[in-house]
C-alpha cells in the first residue's frame, strides 16, 4: 500500500464479503425450493428468497467494485484520495441502502421489475452514493494531474453506469415499453459497461502483477473497448425478440450479439498473453489465478454460454428457462465475482498482518472448490434447463409435471453448490484471519521509472 487513503477499500470489501456469504444462503433456500414440498412457502416463498440472492450479488459486487477503484485510482493517480471521509459515508449510506431493501423484500416492498426491485427512495439513495463516489474520484483525479488510460476506461465505465441507472428510476404502465427499457440498464450494464470496468481491472492486474509494458496493455484495452461497444450497444436487441416490439430487432439482435464473445475473448488473449510473457514473476500468484481465471471463466460462461442461446432460433425455445440461470450464473461469477475477487486477492496482503504475499493454502483451495463448484453448478442448471425445453416445450408438457421430471438436476446443483459454498466459506475465512493493518510500503512502485509520459496525461 503506497497511499494511506486506500485503506477505505478494506472496509468496502469487508462488506462485500458478508453480503457474498448472505447471498449463498438465499441461493440455497431458492434451489431446496425446487425438491418441495416447502416448509417455508408461506414465510419465505421462492419469489423473495430469489430477488433477495439476485440484488444482494448487484450489491456486493458493486461494493467490490466501488472498493477496487477506492485502491487502485490513487495507485494509479500517484496521490491520496480527495477524501476518506466522503468514501465512509458513502459506504455507510449504501449498505444501509442494501441492508434496508433487503429487509423490505421480505415484506414484499419492491418495484417487481426484475433485478431492478428496489422501491424508489433506495434507488435515489443509490443515485446519492453513486454521486459522492464519482465526484470523490473524479477530484482524486483532477487533484492529481495524473490520469492514466487504464483509470479513464474503469470511471468511463462507472460514470456510465450511473447513466444508465436513470431508466430505472422511471416508472412505465406498459409491460412491453417497461421491459424495452430494464435492458437499457441491465444489458448495457453487464455486456456494456461493466465490461469496461473489468477490463480496466484487468488490464491494472495484468500491468501489475506480470509487469506487461503498461503502453501495449492500454493499447488492446482500447481495442477491447471498441469491441464492447460495436456489439453491445445493438446486441441489446437478443432481449427484444419476443416482448412485443416489431420483428426487425430478431436480426439486429442475433447478429450483433453474435459479435459480444469477440471482447471475452480478446480479454482471455490478452490475459494469456501477459502471462506467459511474464514468466509469472509476481509473488502473488494467487491473485494471479483470480485475475486469469476471471478472464478464462467469463469467455466461457458469458462468451460461449451466452452465444450458445442468443441465435432467435435457439432463444425461442430457450427464453427465460433454466438454460437462461445456466448462462446468467456461470458469467455473473466469471466477469465480475472473479475479478472482484482478484482485486481484494491483490490488495489483502498490503492491508491486513502478517498474511503472505503469495498467498495461504486455504486461498488456494478456496480458488479451486469455487471453479469447480460454480463448474458443477453451471452443468446442472444446463442439464436441466435442456430438459425443461425438451420436456416442457417441445412435447408440450405442463410447467410444474416438467419440474418434477427435472428434479434430479436440482440434486445435482445442491451438491455443487455445497462445493462452491464451502470455497467461498475458506475465502470468507482468509479474508477476516488476519486483522487488517495499513503498512505503507516502502518499496518504490516498479512503474515509476518505466512508465512512458505518454501513458499519462
Ligand atoms: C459478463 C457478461 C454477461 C453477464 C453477467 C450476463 C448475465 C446474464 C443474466 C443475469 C441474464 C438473465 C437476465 C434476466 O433474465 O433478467 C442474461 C440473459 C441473456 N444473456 Fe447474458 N450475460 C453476459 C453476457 C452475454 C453475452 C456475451 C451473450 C451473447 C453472446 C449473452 C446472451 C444472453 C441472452 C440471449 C440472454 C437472454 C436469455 C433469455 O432469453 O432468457 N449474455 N445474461
Ligand atoms: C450456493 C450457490 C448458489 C445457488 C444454490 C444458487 C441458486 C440459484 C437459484 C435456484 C436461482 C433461481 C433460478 C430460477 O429462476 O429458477 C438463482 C438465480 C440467480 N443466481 Fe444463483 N445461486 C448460487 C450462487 C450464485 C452466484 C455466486 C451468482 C453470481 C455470481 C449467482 C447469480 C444468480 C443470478 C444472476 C440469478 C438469476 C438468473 C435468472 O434469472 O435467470 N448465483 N440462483
Ligand atoms: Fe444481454
Amino acid at each position: 500500500m503506497r497511499y494511506k487513503s486506500q485503506s477505505v477499500a478494506y472496509w468496502y470489501f469487508a462488506v462485500a464479503m458478508v453480503l457474498f456469504g448472505l447471498q449463498l444462503v438465499f441461493g440455497l433456500l431458492s434451489a431446496t425450493k425446487y425438491l418441495g414440498p416447502d416448509p417455508l412457502l408461506y414465510i419465505l416463498p421462492f419469489d423473495v428468497t430469489k430477488v433477495i440472492h439476485t440484488n444482494l450479488l448487484i450489491v456486493w459486487v458493486l461494493t467490490g467494485f466501488m472498493g477496487a477503484t477506492y485502491w487502485m485510482v490513487p495507485e494509479e493517480s500517484r496521490s491520496e484520495l480527495h477524501s476518506v471521509k466522503l468514501a465512509y459515508i458513502q459506504l455507510i449510506l449504501w449498505t444501509l441502502m442494501g441492508v434496508t431493501a433487503i429487509i423490505g423484500y421480505l415484506f414484499r416492498y419492491g418495484t417487481g421489475n426484475k433485478l431492478l426491485e428496489q422501491p424508489l427512495p433506495h434507488k435515489l439513495v443509490i443515485v446519492v452514493c453513486m454521486l459522492i463516489f464519482l465526484y470523490n474520484i473524479g477530484m482524486t483525479i483532477k487533484k492529481s494531474g495524473r490520469f492514466t488510460t487504464t483509470e479513464g476506461v474503469l470511471v468511463l465505465g462507472l460514470a456510465s453506469s450511473a447513466v444508465l441507472f436513470f431508466p430505472a428510476l422511471l416508472h412505465y404502465e406498459n409491460y412491453t415499453v417497461s421491459i424495452f427499457y430494464r435492458w437499457w440498464t441491465i444489458h448495457l450494464w453487464v455486456e456494456g459497461v461493466w465490461m469496461m470496468i473489468m477490463g480496466a481491472f484487468l488490464a491494472y492486474l495484468l500491468i501489475r502483477l506480470s509487469g506487461a509494458d503498461r503502453e501495449v496493455m492500454e493499447k488492446w484495452l482500447y481495442v477491447i473497448v471498441g469491441l464492447v461497444f460495436i456489439a453491445g450497444i445493438l446486441g441489446t436487441a437478443h432481449h427484444y425478440y419476443w416482448v412485443g416490439v416489431p420483428q426487425y430487432w430478431l436480426p439486429i439482435g442475433g447478429f450483433f450479439s453474435a459479435l459480444e464473445p469477440l471482447a471475452l475473448a480478446g480479454m482471455a488473449a490478452y490475459a494469456y498473453a501477459a502471462m506467459r510473457r511474464s514468466g509469472l514473476a509476481h509473488p502473488n500468484t494467487l491473485a494471479l489465478h483470480w485475475t486469469i481465471g476471471s478472464a478464462v471463466f467469463a469467455l466461457f460462461g458469458a462468451g460461449l454460454l451466452g452465444l450458445a442461446h442468443t441465435w432467435p432460433s435457439v432463444n425461442k425455445w430457450t427464453h427465460g428457462t433454466l438454460v437462461t440461470a445456466m448462462h446468467g450464473h456461470a458469467a455473473f461469477y466469471g466477469a465480475y465475482a472473479m475479478i472482484v475477487l482478484a482485486m481484494i486477492t491483490y490488495a489483502l496482503p498490503a492491508m491486513t498482518h502478517g498474511r503472505r504475499e503469495q498467498g495461504s493454502s486455504m486461498g488456494y483451495w478456496a480458488f479451486w472448490l469455487q471453479i469447480s463448484g460454480m463448474f458443477g453448478m453451471t452443468l446442472s442448471f444446463a442439464t436441466a434447463g435442456i430438459g425443461q425445453v425438451y420436456l416442457e416445450r417441445i412435447m408440450g408438457m405442463g410447467y410444474l409435471d416438467a419440474q418434477l421430471k427435472i428434479q434430479v438436476h436440482f440434486l445435482m446443483l445442491i451438491a455443487t453448490a455445497s462445493v462452491f459454498t464451502i470455497g467461498v466459506a475458506l475465502f470468507i475465512v482468509d479474508f477476516f484471519r488476519y486483522a487488517p493493518r495499513f503498512q505503507l510500503s516502502q518499496e518504490p512502485d516498479p512503474e515509476l521509472d518505466t512508465t512512458s509520459p505518454s501513458s499519462a496525461t
